[in-house]
């Protein structure tokens, strides 16, 4: 059953037109700050941070304060509780991003459950009084929205019945997300736990894609106004010969160009548990292939976090430098959606501001 038809009006249409205009700009990402309080939690005891409300407050405003980020920074999505909260100034964080010229979103799915009786496939919640959510949200400054679907890899995974879940949930999300003048950030991501071998992912991948697309065009959700967030064509993390830059580049890119529609304006990737180094490298391969439809670039959380969060500590001497991490990650990133990173840049570029 196709949801709605209805068509999107002008000012509607003008909200996703700007959206996209300031997000899809060569040479800049997303920061995805998202991390629901158990996964921020999970971060947090990584390097043994208490995690609360406020430290989670303080830990985000450090990221987002740092000097000109928005160089390379385009949108930072949101947890709700961050939508909510204020920098210290008073400032509530939406309105602190715009001051940054970044603009905010927010995640809005409710998390995974189970899905029917499998051990391992989970589905995402949260299309239950979506429409309201969207209008509260927009009210207090969110722009984009982000919806995360996920899908394990085995000899028999992904289940068709759950990619042909994902699908549907993730097109009326996005549609829902549309008609609310909220532009949808569409992330299915293919996970990178296991031992599989890159073909195997590329099979899924492209399979995933396929469907995901099919559903977004019967739900009539325009490809002009998505923000398509995936995982890339890679080895499983516990494959003992895991498949190297230009591969993973060259397979990515190939899966991309027969799934995802010309028009749609921008892919940022996700990291997936890349190493920050690896997640540099790899967008920055496919660039050099050139002849790419799409703005290509990153929407990462642990690869661009995991340096500054290690430096900050929870501690307020610390965050200078850890704002200098995250700067150094942002910046080799952003080089890295225009072909222009290298390797070298890693030691040289020096944290400063610049
Ligand atoms: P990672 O880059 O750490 O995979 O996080 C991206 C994200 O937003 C997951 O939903």
């Amino acid at each position: 059953m196709v949801l709605q038809t209805v068509t999107i009006g002008d000012d509607i249409t003008k909200d996703l037109q700007a959206t996209i205009k300031a997000i899809a700009v060569p040479g800049k990402g997303i920061l995805a700050a998202d991390e629901s309080s158990g996964t921020c939690q999970k971060r947090f005891d990584g390097v043994k941070i208490p995690c609360t409300e406020e430290t989670r407050r303080q830990y985000r405003e450090m990221l987002f304060a740092t000097p000109n980020i928005g160089q390379f920074v385009a949108g930072i999505i949101l947890y709700e509780e961050t939508l909510y909260q204020k920098a210290s100034d008073g400032t509530s964080f939406p309105e602190f991003l715009k001051k940054q010229g970044i603009v905010p979103g927010i995640k809005v799915d409710k998390g995974l459950v189970l899905y029917h009786n499998s051990e391992i496939e989970k589905v995402t919640q949260g299309l239950d009084g979506l429409g309201e959510r969207l209008e509260e949200y927009k009210k207090h400054g969110a722009r984009f929205a982000k919806w995360r679907a996920t899908y394990n890899i085995t000899d028999t995974l992904p289940s068709d019945g759950l990619i042909h879940e994902n699908a549907e949930t993730l097109a009326k999300y996005a549609l829902t997300c549309q008609h609310h003048g909220i532009v949808p950030i569409v992330e299915p991501e293919v996970l990178l736990d296991g031992d599989h071998t890159i073909e195997r992912c590329q099979i899924v991948t492209e399979k995933v894609l396929h469907a995901v697309f099919a559903a977004l065009k019967k739900h009539n959700v325009k490809p002009e106004f998505t923000i398509l967030k995936p995982s890339m064509v890679i080895s499983g993390k516990e494959n003992p010969n895991r498949a190297e830059v230009k591969e993973v580049a060259r397979r990515t890119v190939e899966v991309l160009k027969k799934t995802v529609p010309a028009d749609l304006p921008t892919i940022n990737f996700l990291s997936g548990g890349q190493t920050p180094r690896e997640a540099t490298q790899n967008l920055n391969e496919m660039h050099k292939l050139g002849n790419l439809p799409w703005n290509l670039s990153f929407s990462y959380a642990r690869a661009l976090q995991e340096p500054a969060l290690k430096t900050w500590q929870g501690k307020k001497e610390n965050a200078a430098n850890a704002q200098k991490e995250f700067y150094k990650r942002a910046k080799l990133n952003g080089l890295a959606a225009l072909g222009k990173y290298s390797e070298e840049m890693e030691n040289q570029v020096v944290l400063v501001f610049d």
